[in-house]
């Protein structure tokens, strides 16, 4: 069996907060932030949305893009660092919104690496013949954990969702997912972190406010080395080329790291798809949702192979290759 890429769909939260919104309260400026991040606005959820209402909402049109529907559900796996609860995890609420009453399904937690994570996980229980058809999706609402006096990350984020669905197929055809690589260096695991968890104290019993922390130059530093890392494997272990790939999906963290991920492969700024500028970063969700904006207005249509790559708090990185 083989995973076919059928159909994927993002959904934005209502609430759109521009850089000026943020210098109004914050000592940054548009023209900071637009420079070293390529960051022009952000989404960020309201009353009325959740972590999982936004996976569902992705995931209805994720179903409606590939012609599929609920019953052809049967693993939902979710790539999220704000799951709205620590259990039942984000994946079987969705299951239960969208009326689905069998399979199984679980959260990932890989930080901005999560969709790639959770699409590998996808692609193997397909291929071993425990699922048939996997909704994958990465939903979070980062502004949760964000620290709004630290103009040093509050700036990057956002909220958002995106989704796929895989269908299994028979064989070895030339379609459907090629392959994922998968890494995590833990000893990294202070240079972006969150600094608690729900009912976990400092050491002198104070509840931590479990907000985003990072070393902005030692991450950006590390993203270069190991995405670049991350292509040429994906690319090496399929024996093609840079001019093969037709179009780079990457995490959307910053437009400097994506430019030079674009300038390895040689590809010209329209083959990469480029969201971080509206989206801003939105972790687990950026892939899918840059993915579903460039299928629905007909960018990457089928045929066409895919590489997707990110890396994240952990750190955790890797790649997806896709032929569509
Ligand atoms: N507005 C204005 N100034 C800011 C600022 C902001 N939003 N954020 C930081 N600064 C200031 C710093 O305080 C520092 O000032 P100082 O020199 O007086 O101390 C100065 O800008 C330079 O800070 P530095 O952190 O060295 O900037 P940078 O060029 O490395 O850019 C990032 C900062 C965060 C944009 C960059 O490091 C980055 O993108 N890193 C990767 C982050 C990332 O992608 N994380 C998610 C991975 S999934």
């Amino acid at each position: 069996m083989r995973s076919r890429l059928a159909g994927a769909g993002g959904y934005l939260p209502g609430h759109l907060v521009t850089n000026d919104d943020l210098a109004a309260t914050l000592d940054t400026s548009d023209a900071w932030i637009v420079e070293r991040t390529g960051i022009r606005q952000r989404y960020r959820v309201g009353p009325a949305d959740t972590t999982t209402s936004m996976a569902a909402a992705a995931a209805r049109r994720a179903l409606a893009m590939a012609g599929a529907t609920a019953a052809d559900v049967d693993l939902i796996i979710v790539g999220t660092s704000t799951p709205d609860q620590a259990f039942p995890s984000v994946a079987v609420r969705v299951q239960a919104l969208l009326g689905i009453e069998r399979g199984f399904g679980f959260d990932v937690s890989a930080a901005c690496a999560g969709f790639v994570y959770a699409l590998s996980l996808a692609d193997a229980l397909i291929r071993t013949g425990q699922a048939r058809g996997a909704l994958v999706i990465g939903s979070e609402a980062f502004s949760r954990i964000l620290d709004y006096t630290d103009r040093g990350t509050c700036v990057l984020f956002g909220d958002g969702a995106g989704a796929v669905f895989l269908r299994a197929a028979a064989g070895e055809g030339a379609d459907g997912i090629l392959s994922t690589h998968l890494h995590a260096q833990g000893s990294l695991g202070d240079i972006l972190y969150v600094d608690g968890a729900l009912g976990v104290a400092d050491s002198a019993g104070q509840p931590l406010p479990g907000k985003l922390r990072m070393n902005g130059r030692e991450v950006f530093r590390h993203a270069v080395q190991r995405l670049s890392e991350s292509v040429d494997e994906a690319l090496s272990a399929n024996g093609l080329g840079r001019a093969d790939v037709d179009w780079l999906v990457p995490h959307q963290a910053n437009i400097r790291i994506i430019d030079g991920m674009g300038r390895k492969l040689g590809l010209p700024p329209e083959r990469v798809v480029i969201t971080v500028d509206r989206h801003a970063n939105t972790s687990a969700a950026s892939i899918p949702l840059a993915l579903a904006e460039a299928m629905e207005d007909g960018r990457i249509g089928q045929g066409q192979l895919v590489l997707m790559e990110a890396l994240g708090g952990g750190l955790v990185w890797g790649s997806a290759l896709v032929r569509l």
